[in-house]
Parts: C-alpha cells; sequence; structure tokens
C-alpha cells in the first residue's frame, strides 16, 4: 500500500494504477477505523479493481464547539488494518495540503441538509459537500462507498453530485453500504466505545424500538403517532433525549406524515449518558 500526502504524487499513482484501463474505487474517511468502515473497503474491493481510502479529518465540517483536536487520529493503526484489506492507495493529505491558503469555496446543498443532523449542526454538511467534492475531483474514482449509517450525508453528496453534473463518481456510482450492527443490533459507531457498560445495553432499545415502529408504520397505523410511541419508549429504556425520530422521503428527506409510493426511511437521534446516537432504516416496500 502506498500512503500519499501530496496531490501531485496522489494523481501519478492513480494514473499507474489505472494505466490498463482498471477501474478504482474511493472509500472517504475520517479514520478512526472500525469493522463499518472495513465493510466498505471489502464492498469497495468487490465492485473495483483497485481500491484508494482517504483519511481526513475535515476541520471544514466542525462546528465552533465541536471538538476537532479531540477527534481520535491513528494513522499507524489504520494503515495496518486497511494494508491487511489489501487496499492499494491510502490518500492522507494535511490540512494544508487540502486547504491551501486563500481556500475560500464552499459548497451548499440546500434543502435535503436542512432538518435532522444538519439543523444541529450548521455548516457541517457544507464542510462535507464541500471536501467530498475535492476528494472526488483528486481521486475521480469510478464509484466511491459511503455507509448507509450517515443517511443524510449520503443524500447530500449524491444530491450534489447530481446537481454539479460532476464525471467522477457519477451520480449513479455513489454507493450506499448497509450499516453494519452488532449482534443486538446497535449500529456499529466510533460513538459506541463512550458508551458505559449500562448504557450500553440500555442502546440496543433504539433498532428495536426502531423496527418495531416500522412494523406499525407498514401496517398502516397513524405515523405521528408511532413516532410519538417510539419517543416514549426510548425515554423508557434510558435515553435521556431524543433529538428527533421522523420518517422522510429517503432521497429529499422531506419529512412525511405518511408513507408514498417513494422510499422511506425512518431516522432518529438520541441521547444516552453522554453520547448521541444516530440510525435509520427503511420503511415501506420501495428501496433507494
Ligand atoms: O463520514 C465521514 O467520515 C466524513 O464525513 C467524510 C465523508 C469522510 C467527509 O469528511
Amino acid at each position: 500500500m502506498q500512503t500519499i500526502t501530496r496531490l501531485d504524487m496522489l494523481r501519478n499513482n492513480v494514473a499507474w494504477l489505472r494505466r490498463d484501463g482498471a477501474t478504482l474505487a474511493l472509500v472517504p474517511t475520517m479514520g478512526a477505523l472500525h469493522e463499518g468502515h472495513l465493510t466498505l473497503v471489502r464492498e469497495a474491493r468487490r465492485r473495483a479493481d483497485h481500491v484508494c481510502v482517504s483519511i481526513f479529518v475535515n476541520p471544514m465540517q466542525f462546528g465552533p464547539n465541536e471538538d476537532l483536536d479531540a477527534y481520535p487520529r491513528q494513522l499507524e493503526a489504520d494503515s495496518a488494518l486497511l494494508e491487511a484489506e489489501g487496499v492499494e492507495l491510502l490518500w492522507a493529505p494535511s490540512v494544508e495540503e487540502m486547504y491551501p491558503g486563500g481556500f475560500a469555496t464552499s459548497i451548499s446543498v440546500a434543502g435535503v441538509t436542512e432538518n435532522f443532523c444538519g439543523a444541529d449542526r450548521p455548516g457541517h454538511f457544507d464542510g462535507v459537500a464541500t471536501v467530498v467534492c475535492k476528494l472526488f475531483n483528486q481521486v475521480r474514482p469510478d464509484i466511491a462507498c459511503f455507509g448507509e449509517k450517515d443517511w443524510q450525508q449520503l443524500a447530500t453528496i449524491r444530491r450534489m453530485a447530481r446537481d454539479l453534473d460532476l464525471p467522477a463518481p457519477m451520480a449513479g456510482s455513489i454507493v450506499g453500504i448497509p450499516t453494519v450492527r452488532e449482534a443486538d443490533g446497535l449500529a456499529m459507531s466510533s460513538r459506541n466505545r463512550y458508551l458505559t457498560p449500562e448504557d450500553r445495553a440500555a442502546a440496543a432499545a433504539l433498532p428495536r424500538a426502531m423496527r418495531d415502529a416500522i412494523g406499525r408504520i407498514e401496517a398502516g397505523e397513524s405515523v405521528s403517532a408511532t413516532l410519538t410511541a417510539l419517543k416514549d419508549r426510548l425515554t423508557e429504556a434510558g435515553f435521556t433525549s431524543v433529538d428527533y425520530a421522523d420518517l422522510a422521503d429517503a432521497d429529499s428527506l422531506r419529512p412525511l406524515t405518511a408513507l408514498a409510493a417513494t422510499p422511506a426511511r425512518l431516522l432518529v437521534a438520541a441521547r444516552i449518558g453522554g453520547t448521541r446516537l444516530i440510525d435509520n432504516m427503511a420503511v415501506g416496500a420501495a428501496t433507494v
């Protein structure tokens, strides 16, 4: 595996990998890799001849009250994991390489970023869209793989790629990989490590309550009553608060009060102890 920190070197290495028309997949990450990321890497490997993983803790997507310095950085351990997965390129630019002096551009995707995590984290998705657009232009992959766990992020990136007619990857080649779950159903996340054993046990109520709510909505029960019951159930299970629990159109993320013919998603963010957990699941027969 080549670890690359300069853009000119990246371009040379990408050209060399693609010399015989081989295909390239990109898996963008911020490092601190866990099984969820490695699943993305394995899926990328299945779908393309070569895999490039980027590790870049992107300052532009952190708000003033979010601790950028506290974000875990473990490049050596991450490299060993990627090497073992057979990744060919690790793109790990510095902040100066990604945002040279005078950098002044920001991509803002309206609509899809307005609710849910976007409402709590102003500017966050502008930072994500900007860095992902740069990563796409730097690597020019045939496909890019993202976890469905961050559904709003995935919907934002797809919207951006469609709106800007990005050629590499094209919007249709932005692949969402289903969320990897622990044995009790909790979505894998680097945040799970902050849960106490009691909170970790209680957190399993989140996917269970979501599945039950989906069953009720699909059986035709009222969406608003079901979502209220879902929030109550999470609070009873030990969650300190529920930031949101909503049904939304899977593509536009417009909130829905009833199932429609287009794909829908149940999205939840809830806090347990000091940790905020997010999850989302498909609702109804229509799929993205
Ligand atoms: O999901 C992440 O790790 C980040 O938001 C991403 C997509 C790598 C952009 O910095």
